[in-house]
């Protein structure tokens, strides 16, 4: 029965579970014998805090093993995870972010471009795409021309099939060698991402320009752990395919979402289009409040019990803080359900642990200044050039696709003409 809750009506399952049994419930589903979910801030604060040692992300996020790779962040945890986050950290800095804007302004350019006028279509490819393009251009550093269009080919391959959610428990459960054919057709989409990853690295290595480039690629090239080493090849290979596979579903999830919302709501959309920044910005929050694309995270208990408030959560079990109930809550968030960006603008905006769209403590997303800006410019660059209307009149449902919670038909719009 629970596991028939978490797949046929997963929000309303855990939201009634919460109403009779409180902050914290033990769960147990076909897929996972017993994880603990936590829907209190304060009880997320101390998931959070806790150390690294103790609550272990990187085995709660075993499952992407195969795409990313074993020395992954997303994996790593505990010296090894400090020591690979502390490479990765400065260029996604978000001081560093504005060098990134004007690849985003220009990647929306090119997304509105394709769309057709006057006939209904769906938003979430055309953001997958562009997503990808940002990606590309400004964490890989790679330009046009037929070397980046290869490479976002190979890569779209790669991770298709891994995108349901039957594909990556069937990768999970075989460790990546889910049966003969389906495991060596994975393994084969991955070494041909592999092979130009790998001639990148050597290429960029040797490029003249390497330490004024801007691109996220080049500065991990540069950068020196604490003794002074460099990252290896193999090293570089999966924290280029993490930043890929992180990065790219989940900004273009987040974003097709925000049109979804918003295009429903012309007032906010007018606000949004008199230019202010810190609207813009809570126009953002607000969506991956309501739509968080990722619904909850992970951390495994090592090492001894781990105390939550009044429980003692055992050796071996995995503590879910839910993104998705914590910000569903009536006390902090009055009338949830509802669209509203204007509860992070007041005196009052809500805290760290009452806004958990990225995680948080050590593990917190490496990208969340980065996906908070793409979303903000594209949105922006939308509402700017195109006058876009729903297609249809209800409100679309959210299905869990992979790791994400995605809109169902993908946000179908209509685009009457182009204003500019
Ligand atoms: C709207 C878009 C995004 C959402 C909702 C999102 C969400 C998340 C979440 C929930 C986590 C796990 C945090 C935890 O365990 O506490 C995470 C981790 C991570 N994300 Fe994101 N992310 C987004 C975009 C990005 C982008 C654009 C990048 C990079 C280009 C990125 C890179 C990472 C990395 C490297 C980690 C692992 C951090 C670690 O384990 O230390 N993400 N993200």
């Amino acid at each position: 029965m629970q596991t028939a809750g978490f797949i046929l009506q997963p929000s309303r399952w855990i939201d009634a579970n919460r109403r009779r049994y409180g902050d914290v419930v033990t769960f147990r589903s076909l897929f996972d014998p017993c994880f603990v979910m936590v829907f209190d801030p304060e009880l997320t604060k101390q998931v959070f805090r806790a150390s690294p040692g103790r609550l272990r992300a990187g085995e709660a996020n075993a499952v992407l093993g195969p795409v990313v790779g074993s020395r992954s962040v997303l994996l790593l945890d505990g010296a090894e995870h400090l020591r690979e986050r502390k490479l990765l950290l400065p260029p996604f800095h978000g001081e560093r972010m504005r060098a990134y804007e004007r690849v985003m302004t220009e990647a929306a350019d090119r997304a509105i471009d394709a769309w057709p006028v006057g006939e209904p279509f769906a938003l979430l490819p055309s953001m997958r795409s562009l997503t990808l393009d940002v990606i590309l251009r400004a964490v890989f550093g790679v330009d046009e021309g037929p070397r980046l269009e290869e490479l976002k080919r190979r890569i779209r391959a790669m991770i298709d099939p891994t995108s349901t959610r039957i594909g990556l428990i069937a990768l999970a459960l075989s460790g990546g060698r889910f049966g003969a054919g389906a495991g060596q057709r994975f393994e084969d989409r991955r070494a041909a991402v592999d092979e130009l990853i790998y001639e990148e690295i050597a290429r960029r290595r040797d490029a003249p320009d390497l330490a004024e480039r801007e691109d996220v690629f080049s500065m991990l090239l540069l950068a020196r752990d604490e003794d002074g080493e460099a990252m290896t090849d193999a090293e570089l290979r999966d924290e280029l395919v993490t930043l890929l596979v992180a990065g790219h579903e989940t900004t273009a999830t987040g974003l097709a979402w925000a049109f979804e919302l918003l295009l429903r709501r012309p007032d906010v959309v007018s606000r949004a289009r008199e230019g202010d920044r810190a609207y813009l910005d809570a126009v953002v929050k607000e969506t991956l409040r309501l739509k968080p694309v990722i619904a909850g995270v992970g951390r495994v208990v090592r090492e001894e019990p781990f105390q939550l408030g009044r429980y003692e959560i055992p050796v071996g079990i995995e503590i879910n803080p839910s993104i998705a109930a914590i910000h569903r809550r009536r006390d902090r968030y009055p009338d949830p359900r509802e669209f509203r960006p204007e509860r992070f603008l007041g005196d009052d905006p809500p805290d760290t642990y009452t806004w958990i769209p990225f995680g948080g403590g050590t593990r917190r997303c490496l990208g969340a200044a980065f996906a908070s800006l793409e979303m903000a410019v594209v949105i922006r660059r939308v509402l700017e050039r195109a006058d876009l209307a729903p297609a249809d009149r209800r409100p679309e449902k959210g299905i869990r696709r992979g790791i994400t919670h995605t809109p169902k038909r993908g946000v179908r719009v209509v685009l009457p003409a182009l204003s500019r």
